[in-house]
């Protein structure tokens, strides 16, 4: 997968050099690539913002400069007409719709993701709505109802989030299995590893007792539980057939 990222502080997205993302790159699985927006500017000052029209406070980003450099992102240099069906443009915004699991998944099956950064009052409308109009896919995307002084952090979310889905890049792929908000609806069950007993504590006798069938029946519970207290949501959301005739006792 390839992936491009602009921002006016490309060093805000230094750590997609480390772990498991790093690891992907390194092994050829994806392509990372961070751009300077101001790399399109073409004013002595690389002037990337400007107040916003009819008033109010902070600036905006401009729309001429983000079309000078998704232009070139997006349509790979050659290419006729639109931009190629396989490319997604992510716009960061705390009023895009919420990053979840399923946008992740959905994600990964793109070919390449275009990531772009706004920051201050944000980039000018227009800029989505042209790409849409190309035909391009655009989401802009939150990572939840809280506010950040950019997209940085939500892109760095985002490539993390889809890069571990990505076929390869994990070295147990079933780690995706059982995990929250998988499948399964749930949140994960609590896990334990040894001692045994730690300050007084000892992890759940069941663990121990080799027996497959009554750890999957307690995880399960466990995960029930967890999910009821913590996430309600999650929990009226699953439909009937999701849940078995032990799982309706918890
Ligand atoms: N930019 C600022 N806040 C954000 C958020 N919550 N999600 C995505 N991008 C953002």
């Amino acid at each position: 997968m390839r992936v491009d990222v602009v921002t006016i502080f490309p060093d805000y997205l230094a750590p997609l050099e480390l772990s498991l993302v790093g690891k992907a790159r390194e092994a050829g699985l994806l392509d990372v690539r961070v751009h300077d927006l101001r790399d399109w500017t073409s004013d002595r000052h690389r002037t990337v913002d400007d107040t916003p029209l009819g008033g109010g406070a902070g600036m905006v980003m401009r729309p001429d400069v983000w079309g000078a450099a998704l232009d070139e992102l997006l349509a790979p240099a050659g290419a006729p007409g639109p931009a190629d069906g396989g490319v997604e443009l992510l716009v960061p915004t705390p009023s895009g719709e919420v990053f979840t699991q399923r946008t992740a998944e959905r994600l990964a099956e793109r070919a390449h993701l275009v990531l772009a950064c706004g920051r201050y009052e944000g980039i000018d409308a227009r800029v989505a709505e042209h790409y849409r109009d190309r035909g391009v896919a655009v989401t802009e995307i939150s990572i939840g109802d809280y506010v950040l002084n950019g997209g940085e952090v939500a892109a760095l979310v985002v490539v993390e989030a889809v890069a571990r889905l990505l076929p390869g890049v994990l070295g147990n792929p079933e780690s995706l299995t059982e995990e929250s908000h998988g499948a399964s609806g749930l949140l994960e069950y609590p896990v334990y590893t040894r001692p045994v007993e730690w300050r007084g504590l000892v992890a759940p006798e069941v663990l121990l007792s080799g027996h497959h069938a009554r750890i999957a029946r307690w995880r399960r519970d466990q995960a029930l539980e967890r999910t009821a207290v913590r996430r309600p949501d999650l929990l009226a959301a699953l439909g009937p057939e999701s849940l078995d005739r032990h799982d309706r006792a918890v």
